[in-house]
C-alpha cells in the first residue's frame, strides 16, 4: 500500500537516556499534530523495546536498523528478525549502504534478511543507491537494478509489503543532496523497474523513499515529485524540531 512515509535512520547514536528523551520529545511534538505521512522512528536494538510503549503507536512508528539473516542459534552479537517482532517494532531498515560497505552485505545475504523480515511481521524498508565514482559513470541505473534484485525474488504478495529507499550514497551525510530532478528520474526508473518485474498496479502501490541529506530547507521540493513518496532521514532525525520540519513538509 503507497503511503507518504518520514523514517528517521537514528544510525550509531543515543545512548538509552538519550533514545528514550529523544522519542518523548517527538511524541510530545506530534501530540497535537496530524501528520499528513506517516512517521516512524528506526533505532539501535537497545532502544525498541523501551521507546515502542512509549511512543502513540497511531502515529510513529518504531523499526531496527537491521536484522540478522538466520533465524537463530549460535550467531553472537547478531540480533534475529523474531527478536526484532518481540519488542513490539513493525519496520526495519534492511541494505544500508553503510551495512552494504561496512559488513558486506550482499544481494543474497538481504534476500535472507528481507525473508525473515517478512516471515516476522516486520516492513522492510529496503535501501538501494549507488556511490559518487558509480553517478559519475552513469552506472546509477544498473547499480540499483542489481540490487533490487534482492526483493525481486519474492512472491508478488511479499514484496507489495516493502518500502523502498533510494539513497545516493554520495549524498548522505555530505550536505549534497540529490536534486529534484535526480531524485525524479531514479525513482521513476525504480517504479518503472518494479511495474516490469510485478505490474503496474503494484508499481504505483509501491512507497519509495528519498535518502541522503534530506533537510527541513529541501525537503517539500523533493516530496513534491510524483514518485517520491517520503524520506528516509539521518541527521535531521536526531534533532525533533528539523525532523518535524521535514515531516511538515508533506
Ligand atoms: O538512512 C538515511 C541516511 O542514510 C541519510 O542520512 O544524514 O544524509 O540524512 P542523512
Amino acid at each position: 500500500m503507497r503511503k507518504n512515509i518520514v523514517a528517521g535512520n537514528w544510525k550509531m547514536n543515543t545512548t538509552l537516556q538519550e533514545g528514550i528523551a529523544l522519542a518523548k520529545e517527538l511524541n510530545q511534538a506530534l501530540a497535537a499534530e496530524k501528520p499528513n505521512c506517516d512517521v516512524v522512528i528506526c533505532t539501535p536494538f537497545i532502544h525498541l523495546a523501551s521507546v515502542t510503549p512509549l511512543v502513540d503507536a497511531a502515529k510513529i512508528g518504531v523499526g531496527a536498523e537491521n536484522c540478522a539473516d538466520k533465524v537463530s542459534g549460535a550467531y553472537t552479537g547478531e540480533v534475529s528478525a523474531s527478536m526484532v517482532a518481540s519488542t513490539g517494532a513493525k519496520y526495519v531498515i534492511l541494505g544500508h549502504s553503510e551495512r552494504r560497505a561496512y559488513y558486506g552485505e550482499t544481494v543474497e545475504i538481504l534476500r535472507e534478511k528481507v525473508k525473515l523480515a517478512l516471515a516476522n511481521g516486520l516492513t522492510p524498508i529496503f535501501c538501494i543507491g549507488e556511490v559518487l565514482e558509480e553517478r559519475e559513470a552513469n552506472k546509477q541505473n544498473e547499480v540499483v537494478a542489481t540490487q533490487m534484485e534482492s526483493v525481486f525474488s519474492l512472491s508478488a504478495e511479499d514484496f507489495s509489503k516493502i518500502v523502498l529507499a533510494y539513497e545516493p550514497v554520495w549524498a548522505i551525510g555530505t550536505g549534497k543532496t540529490a536534486s529534484p530532478e535526480q531524485a525524479q528520474e531514479i525513482h521513476a526508473f525504480i517504479r518503472s523497474l518494479v511495474a516490469g518485474k510485478f505490474g503496474q498496479e503494484i508499481a504505483d502501490n509501491t512507497s519509495i523513499l528519498y535518502g541522503g541529506s534530506c533537510k527541513p530547507s529541501n525537503a517539500k521540493e523533493l516530496f513534491a515529485n510524483p514518485d517520491v513518496d517520503g524520506g528516509l532521514i539521518g541527521g535531521a532525525a536526531l534533532a525533533v524540531a528539523d525532523f518535524k520540519g521535514i515531516i511538515d513538509a508533506f
